[in-house]
């Protein structure tokens, strides 16, 4: 299904559920097995409010400085290399920034292996194998480090801040008031750490757009207010990302014609709502521009899913993905100056997440005067 409508629809309760939708092989990879992705009525509202209360205003702007800092400290690195392949350097720049934040501590020696771990559940989930062997296995290891982790906090030899995700969810009660058991508290704390490195794939496209698009760079070096907001909207409207999202039919019902028989798999078209002619003009060209006038619908623009955060299953991390996107274009346009070398910029659909084949290759970085 695509456009506004069918993702209204998708979004009803009443019509459809999430339990038991994932395949097993992206529960072994991408998902996990207990998370809150599979969860249905009143378990997903509660289990919701969990990971709404990470993402209050201070805690985003926490993540967002954390994260600026460490563009400073990285791009001294790069200023040393012949060559930067701004996608892996941007995952390993997030793993280190949202591990500070969830209260995960994360020593120097282990930064490369982690980062391989959190990246491989969500960049090779749907690659042939071996890579997705290698995704299964990255998550197997991902969630015993973050099992031990819970343990740790539980039994009080680790005492990450109350507000990090670590604490929240460790101590985290469901519905009957009981902790969550290890692997799913695991699963829960992944699902904070993994989704946040791979905001890479949203910053490596607002690289290419400030290449390919200089009076966006132009604009944003100058400070023009509120261009920011409008460049990372326009960034998660106009690139791939996650395809599509998946839920069953509740029970038999008839929509615009179609027949929905119970227990049948329905897709929800992101990519597609986002470019649909009903509501985007020219939605093939880049214009940041044309979100000063986007009517803040919850179901035309769904880069991350729609309808409403507490109730549905929209993602709650819109806010940190907006505020990453914002301090790397930011940081690109107006900290650095390099060159952009020869290579193949062309993207890829056919990889889950979509990326440009060369992953973005920059060279000559400095700092700017
Ligand atoms: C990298 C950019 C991101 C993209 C493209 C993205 C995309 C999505 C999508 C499409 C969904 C499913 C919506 C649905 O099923 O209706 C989702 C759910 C979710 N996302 Fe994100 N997300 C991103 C970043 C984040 C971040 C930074 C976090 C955590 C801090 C996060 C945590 C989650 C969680 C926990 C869910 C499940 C919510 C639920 O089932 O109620 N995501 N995301």
């Amino acid at each position: 299904m695509t456009g506004p409508e069918a993702a209204a629809l998708f979004y009803d309760e009443d019509r459809f559920v999430r339990r038991g939708v994932a395949p097993g092989w992206l529960k072994k990879t991408l998902f996990g097995k207990g998370g809150v992705q599979g969860l249905d009525g009143e378990a997903h509202r509660h289990r919701k409010q969990m990971f709404m209360s990470l993402m209050g205003p201070e805690r985003v702007e926490r993540l967002r400085a954390m994260t600026a800092e460490r563009w400073q400290v990285y791009v001294q690195t790069w200023s040393g290399m012949d060559r930067v392949v701004l996608y892996d350097e941007v995952n390993e720049l997030l793993t280190t920034a949202v591990c500070e934040w969830a209260g995960v501590p994360l020593a120097e020696p282990e930064v490369g292996r982690r980062t391989e771990e959190l990246m491989a559940m969500f960049d090779r989930a749907a690659a042939l194998s071996p890579a997705h062997l290698w995704s299964r296995l990255a998550r197997r290891r991902a969630e015993r480090w973050i099992g031990n982790l819970i343990e740790e906090v539980r039994a009080g030899r680790l005492k990450p801040p109350e507000e990090s995700a670590a604490w929240v969810i460790a101590m985290h009660r469901d519905l009957k008031g009981d902790l969550l058991d290890r692997h799913t508290a695991a699963v829960e704390l992944i699902n904070v750490l993994r989704p946040t490195v791979a905001v890479s794939v949203f910053i490596v496209f607002a690289a290419m757009a400030l290449h390919h698009y200089p009076r966006c760079r132009e604009k944003l070096a100058a400070g023009e207010p509120g261009f920011s907001d409008l460049f990372a909207q326009e960034v998660r409207r106009f690139y791939p990302f996650f395809p599509a999202v998946m839920a069953r039919v509740r029970q038999d019902f008839e929509w615009k014609g179609y027949r929905f028989p119970e227990g049948w798999l329905v897709a929800l078209d992101l990519y597609g709502t986002n470019h649909d002619l009903q509501t985007w003009d020219a939605p093939d060209e880049f214009r940041p521009e044309r979100f000063r006038h986007w009517d803040g619908n919850p179901f035309n623009f769904i880069p991350q899913g729609g309808g409403d955060h507490y109730v549905n299953h929209r993602c709650p991390g819109e806010w940190n993905a907006m505020e990453l996107v914002k301090v790397a274009a930011g940081f690109l346009a107006k900290s650095v100056t390099y060159d952009v070398p020869e290579q193949d910029l062309s993207i890829d659909y056919a990889r889950l997440p979509a990326l440009p084949r060369s992953r973005f290759v920059i060279c000559n970085v400095k700092e700017s005067e």
